[in-house]
Order: structure tokens, then C-alpha cells, then sequence
């Protein structure tokens, strides 16, 4: 079955909601990969996100031309592009400000701690905000990746309170026994949990095969 559809054939995305937290590559990884997976994808970029994205990537991101600014970023090309669907946070008419819309859950990459605050006690300041509330009172899936460190005791209970309310909290926090040779793979371990839990399926990651050192001597032949 084509995984970006439901069974009567409508489109059922996956919300990415990039906020300004440092680590945009993790974005960019998490967004490859569910399209590489055939999902259908629904992306919101917080205005603070913009910043963080100019200083990591040197890409200015605009709303009328995020097309471009989107392939420039990821290097997604059209085809993968074409299952994208982009909402521009400050459109809290967009489809995933309801939960009437047939989305599938969302994940928030990197998750800044503003947006953790956000979310957990339903500001609903932006569409990134609404629509991970939204997401939480429908009961689907809410992953959010927080990206700070060291935590305040305030970050710290939201985190519980986002946990309370169902979301899963993935710290931005790579595990080395995977084998990672260079930054991209730390990446990849992150964006590769992140599909675990939305039961995607990728090769993002080594899978730990209960064997000590077995990803070393993979990495050295
Ligand atoms: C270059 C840059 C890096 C930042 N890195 C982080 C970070 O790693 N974690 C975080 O919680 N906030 C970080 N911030 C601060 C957030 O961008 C700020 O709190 C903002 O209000 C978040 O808004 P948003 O949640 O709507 O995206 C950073 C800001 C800038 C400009």
C-alpha cells in the first residue's frame, strides 16, 4: 500500500514542526528519511527556526519560495518535494491547526525550549504550537526533540508534563556504540529513533546485534 495514503485513498502526512532550537541537520535528517520511507509529509518552520537555519546552513527561508529554499536546505528533489506540504506558522487557519485534519502525528526537531513550554501548557502561540496540541488531544503520536543543555528545573517538568500527556520525549542525544565515523551519522542515529517510534521504517542506524565492539569492527573491515 502507498504509506503516504490511508485506505480510502486520502493523503495521511506526518507534521514535522521545526523550532528555533540549534539543529537543524536533525531537521533535515528526520525530513529525509520519512520521505525516502514514501510518507507524506506536512512541514511548519517556526519564525525563530529561520534564524537557526540562516546561521547552520547559511539558507534564508522564506514562505513564498520554500520550494527552493526547502531543496536548498535538504537537497530533497522533486519528486520528494511533490509529497510535501508546507504551512507557514503564523497560518493558524492551516489543516493541522485541527484535528480534523488526517494527519498521521508530528514530530518537533529539534524542540527549543520555548516550544516545549509552548506545547506543554497549550499556549498555542504559532501553527508549530496548535498543531502539536492538536496532535496531543487527538491522541496520535507526538514526538519532540528538545535540543538544550544544561536543562532548567521549569524545562525539566514540562518535559514530564509532555510525557504525562502521551508525547514521547527524544533528546537530541546520538549514542556512539552505532559505530558513527562522522557528524552525519550522529545525525542519522537521532532522526533514526525518531522513526522508531512513528514505526517507519529506515537504515539510518547499526542496530545494537548484542555484540561488543560490533560496529567498530564493521567500520574497519
Ligand atoms: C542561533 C540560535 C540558536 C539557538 N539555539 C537554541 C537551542 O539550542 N535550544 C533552545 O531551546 N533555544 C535556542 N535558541 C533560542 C530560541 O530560538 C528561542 O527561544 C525562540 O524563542 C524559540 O522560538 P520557537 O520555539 O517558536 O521556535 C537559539 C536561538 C538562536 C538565534
Amino acid at each position: 500500500m502507498d504509506t503516504e495514503r490511508g485506505n480510502k485513498g486520502e493523503r495521511r502526512p506526518w507534521l514535522v514542526g521545526v523550532s528555533g532550537a540549534s539543529g537543524t541537520p536533525y531537521a533535515a535528517a528526520v525530513l529525509r528519511a520519512l520521505l525516502d520511507a514514501g510518507e507524506a509529509v506536512d512541514l511548519v518552520v517556526s519564525r525563530a527556526a529561520r534564524l537557526t537555519l540562516l546561521d547552520e546552513t547559511g539558507t534564508a527561508f522564506r514562505d513564498a519560495h520554500w520550494r527552493d529554499d526547502l531543496t536548498a536546505w535538504t537537497g530533497l528533489d522533486e519528486a520528494a518535494l511533490d509529497r510535501v506540504r508546507y504551512w507557514s506558522a503564523g497560518d493558524l487557519g492551516a489543516g493541522p491547526a485541527s484535528g480534523s485534519y488526517p494527519a498521521k502525528g508530528m514530530v518537533v526537531v529539534p524542540a527549543s525550549t520555548a516550544s516545549v513550554a509552548g506545547i506543554a501548557i497549550g499556549l498555542s502561540k504559532d501553527l508549530l504550537q496548535r498543531a502539536a496540541d492538536v496532535t496531543l488531544k487527538e491522541r496520535r503520536p507526538l514526538v519532540v526533540v528538545p535540543r538544550e543543555t544544561p536543562l532548567t528545573g521549569t524545562t525539566l517538568r514540562h518535559l514530564v508534563r509532555l510525557d504525562d500527556a502521551g508525547a514521547v520525549i527524544l533528546p537530541a542525544s546520538p549514542a556512539f556504540y552505532a559505530g558513527a565515523q562522522d557528524v552525519q551519522r550522529l545525525v542519522d542515529f537521532v532522526a533514526g529513533k525518531v522513526l522508531d517510534v512513528l514505526g517507519v521504517h529506515h537504515d539510518l542506524y547499526r542496530r545494537w546485534d548484542g555484540e561488543l565492539g560490533g560496529a567498530r569492527r564493521e567500520a574497519t573491515g
